[in-house]
């Protein structure tokens, strides 16, 4: 039991400091981060993740930025049901490369961030909730699904260094056939 409770603390504790001092990407371009993106890394902490780790396969989205700067974003997940399509929206902030959607399995409003992009290459963003801050995800997306060496391991440093544990920091292999070929992407 005490160990139950030390080990909530010092999870919250890692996520506030996550919270803290993240700063979305300076002068980030919506334009120039639309189009596809492989979800080549992923840093996830909660508890009833642990037995998916070594099933999970590198997702695929599709960000399409809207006219009035929010996004759609569609994803392609491989999971033992087969691939499923996921659409979620993102609302803008006031600040940019910042954004909100409500996440329907959860049932609550949580908020993204955009912490280092340049546009071409990777991406890495940060998942959190809004008020309540258990379980946050540090996202690695690259244009391909083979990213530089040295750009993955800066992730997964950006993800020690906010307290996630080294076996909560994934790099999936790629999705076979999700999304299907033959599906327009
Ligand atoms: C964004 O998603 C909404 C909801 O599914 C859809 O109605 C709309 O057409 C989409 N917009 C674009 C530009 O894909
Ligand atoms: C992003 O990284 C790629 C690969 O190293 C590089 O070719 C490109 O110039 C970089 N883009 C910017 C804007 O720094």
């Amino acid at each position: 039991m005490r160990t139950t409770v030390v080990a909530v603390v010092m999870a919250m504790m890692c996520v506030m400091m996550v919270h803290a001092d993240v700063k979305p990407q300076r002068d980030f371009n919506l334009q120039k981060f639309a189009g596809k993106w492989v979800r080549v890394g992923l840093a996830y902490d909660s508890p009833s993740f642990v037995p998916y780790r070594d099933k999970v396969k590198a997702s695929i989205g599709i960000i399409t930025p809207l006219p009035n700067g929010n996004v759609n974003l569609t994803m392609w997940d491989a999971t033992p049901m087969g691939c499923q399509t996921k659409l979620y929206q993102y609302e803008r902030t006031n600040v940019p490369g910042q954004f909100t959607y409500f996440s329907t399995r959860h049932n609550m409003v949580k908020d993204i961030t955009v912490v280092d992009t340049n546009y071409t290459e990777y991406a890495v963003v940060l998942k959190h909730k809004v008020f309540n801050r258990e379980y946050t995800q540090v996202a690695l997306y690259g244009r391909s699904q083979r990213l530089r060496i040295d750009v993955i391991n800066k992730f997964k440093a950006f993800a020690l260094s906010r307290g996630f544990p080294r076996d909560s920091i994934l790099t999936p292999p790629p999705a076979e056939n999700c999304p299907p070929s033959g599906s327009g992407r």
